[in-house]
């Protein structure tokens, strides 16, 4: 059973500056939330509970201010510091001793998902118990991500932004590993862009016959949010989705209240913190209904 969760929130965000020179890109806008909500929606209906935040040097302050420390949403949140970005597998590493003998999950701070089935497959996948899994979507544009062939419901190559095409599923930001994950990590040499990456780290598992695949599925969504042309796809899907059915994706306290994790009083509360505003009409009607 997975209990943990890291969201690695750091980068720089270079393709997106100048909006994000002062402020952190999880930071920013999707519609109505900031980005950092959606990743921590995903570990949150995956019924993971203790969560660590990894962020830049020096924007601690700025998280906290929307995110303390998880008591409102009946979960624990804990932030570490990176210095600077090292790659993917980095968040093991500086997660060690939040992880300590447990299997732990990773989503990345800028990966939004959504569909109909997801609550499910996350539900299923945290039963892991040894080994690593991995969510593939097909893209358009493989060439910019980890991408991963398969054969008959298996991965048979990993290949981290291949320049010719050798399959079109992506592997996405969220990721199911056992404890062995930082011994592994540790292991992992820089590569040509001077960072340790996350298809290594798989490789070392698919090595071992150790990685198991599921799919987000031509229903489901996942979106990017690295470029400021997919940032605002993201924002116009969840603005579309959001104003048609009067349901808010990634809404922390309406899935904390569902999950049964907190009651009227939490919500009472938060309406306080957000104050006079959309968000805080919509958690008022959670309760009132
Ligand atoms: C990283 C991973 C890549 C993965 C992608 C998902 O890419 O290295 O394998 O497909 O995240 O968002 P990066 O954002 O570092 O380019």
């Amino acid at each position: 059973m997975i209990k943990k969760g890291i969201i690695l929130s750091g980068g720089k965000g270079t393709r997106m500056s100048p909006l994000t020179k002062a402020v952190n890109k999880q930071l920013l806008p999707i519609y109505d939330k900031p980005l950092i909500y959606y990743p921590l929606s995903i570990l949150m209906l995956a019924k993971i509970k203790d969560i660590l935040i990894v962020v830049n040097k020096g924007q601690l302050e700025q998280y906290k201010k929307v995110l303390p420390d998880g008591k409102n949403l009946g979960i624990k949140i804990t932030y570490a510091e990176q210095d600077k970005p090292r790659g993917l597998p980095d968040a093991f590493l500086i997660g060690e001793h939040f992880i300590k003998k447990d299997n732990v999950a990773l989503i990345l701070g800028d990966n939004f998902f959504y569909g109909q089935y997801l609550t499910e497959k996350l539900k299923n996948s945290i039963k892991l118990k040894k080994g690593a899994k991995v969510f593939l979507h097909r893209v358009n544009k493989p060439e910019r991500y980890g991408v991963a062939k398969v054969k008959k419901n298996k991965i048979i190559s990993i290949i981290e932004k291949p320049k010719k095409f050798v399959s079109d599923l992506a592997i996405t930001g969220l990721y199911f590993f056992d404890n062995k994950v930082v011994q592994y990590a540790k292991k992992l040499k820089p590569s040509q862009r001077g960072e340790i990456e996350i298809t290594d780290l798989l490789n070392t598992y698919k090595k071992n016959k150790k990685l198991s695949v599921d799919f987000i599925g031509r229903g489901g969504a996942w979106l990017d949010t690295g470029s400021i042309n997919d940032y605002y796809k993201t924002i116009n899907f969840v603005s579309a989705i959001e104003n048609r059915q009067g349901f808010k994706i990634a809404c922390l306290e309406e899935i904390s209240l569902l999950n049964k994790w907190i009651t009227k009083k939490h919500i009472l509360k938060a309406i306080k913190f957000y104050g006079k505003c959309e968000y805080s009409t919509y958690l008022k009607k959670l309760i009132t209904k």
